[in-house]
């Protein structure tokens, strides 16, 4: 049932809040301010030595952006890969490892057989599923289910969003297994964690600006998503989401990247997404996006209201998000980039919820 909306993707993209609260009443307690995720003990954080991260797509992204958590705040190393590499690269595993598997619909081929491969080398098995009866599910260790609800329009929003959330939790769970956290800082972490459904739900309300700037997106025939830190991966996030609906061809890079290549594909006529929340690196993304200025680029700027006060160009649109903690950024400003995808699409006339070529679980390799 769409309720009122007029596509599975729009409802799916407005639960966000709600179900993003649900999912972290699962993994934290807020009471004591503390990560609680059950069972992840199975994954022996306190002596890993380097903990695996596949899947495919959407939630190989979400999977990205915890690499970058699980560094920072457990002093983890993470080797990520999407699982139709990963299978067949022949990566040497052994009883001393766990992996981590992320997918929505927990049956999708190319997962399950890394999965699979994985346990033949004797490492423990975790995975993040919306599924909890999926066959991923049946054959890890242990799971960690987002609390996303069914998901029906093909495109991934907020089983993404969950999967980050659950991600989140278990870098911070990982990290006082570990001893990288201290007590204060987890306490600190964990309540900005609870912030997210009322930042989620301010996102959402910047949708009727967000439709006028993707009415002149659907015009375009190629656009850039740039980001840094977490950033890069809601850029690739954003590029794919892009393509997948709308038929606009998109690439997403690594902001500092742009020199090394895809600069020169700026001219007039591509618009640029640059995802920058005013962090440590904000100046770094911003002297990216000067470059692309220079040379004509229109540039929709997403960030925060000091981050659009202290850009030193003048973006031809402006998206303003509320000033936020790092650890809560890559899931807030998801719903932006989500929005762009949905309403650029409806410009276009395309399927939404049932984009051509794809299928909400791909089961063949
Ligand atoms: C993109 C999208 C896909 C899926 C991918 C993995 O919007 O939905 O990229 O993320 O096919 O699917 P699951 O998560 O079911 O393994």
């Amino acid at each position: 049932d769409k309720g009122n909306y007029k596509h599975f993707m729009a409802k799916e993209i407005h639960e966000q809040p709600e179900v993003l609260g649900h999912t972290l009443s699962q993994y934290v307690d807020y009471t004591q301010n503390k990560a609680n995720v059950a069972g992840s003990e199975q994954l022996r954080f306190k002596d890993l030595s380097r903990l695996v991260i596949t899947a495919c797509g959407t939630a190989y992204l979400a999977g990205l952006v915890g690499k970058y958590w699980f560094e920072k705040y457990a002093r983890l190393p993470v080797d990520i890969d999407i699982a139709s590499e990963f299978r067949y690269r022949e990566t040497p595993l052994s009883s001393a490892d766990s992996a981590l598997f992320i997918s929505q619909s927990g049956e999708t081929a190319d997962t399950l057989a890394s999965l699979r491969y994985c346990k033949s080398q004797g490492a423990s098995i975790g995975a993040i599923v919306n599924v909890p009866e999926s066959t991923i599910a049946r054959e890890s260790d242990v799971i960690f289910p987002t609390i996303a609800g069914p998901e029906v329009g093909v495109a991934s929003t907020k089983a993404f969003t969950c999967q980050l959330a659950v991600l989140a939790a278990l870098a911070l769970q990982a990290g006082r297994e570990r001893g990288t956290l201290t007590f204060e800082e987890e306490a600190k972490l964990v309540s900005e964690l609870t912030e997210l459904p009322t930042l989620t739900l301010k996102a959402l309300s910047n949708e009727v600006e967000i439709q006028k700037l993707s009415q002149q997106l659907s015009k375009a025939t190629n656009a850039l998503y740039l980001g840094r830190n977490t950033s890069f991966p809601i850029a690739l996030e954003g590029a794919l989401k892009l393509k997948e609906l709308s038929y606009i061809h998109a690439e997403g890079y690594a902001a500092g990247e742009l020199k090394h290549g895809p600069i020169a594909l700026i001219d007039e006529n591509i618009p640029v997404v640059v995802i920058a929340p005013f962090d440590a690196i904000y100046e770094k993304t911003v002297s990216n996006m000067q470059e692309v200025a220079a040379r004509g680029g229109r540039i929709i700027l997403i960030t925060d209201e000091r981050g659009a006060a202290q850009c030193g160009t003048s973006p031809e649109t402006v998206v303003v998000l509320p000033e936020m903690s790092d650890i809560v950024a890559p899931i807030v400003y998801a719903l932006p980039v989500q929005m762009i995808a949905y309403h650029t699409a409806v410009f276009m006339g395309t399927d939404v919820d049932q984009p051509r070529n794809l299928a909400k679980s791909v089961t063949v390799e």
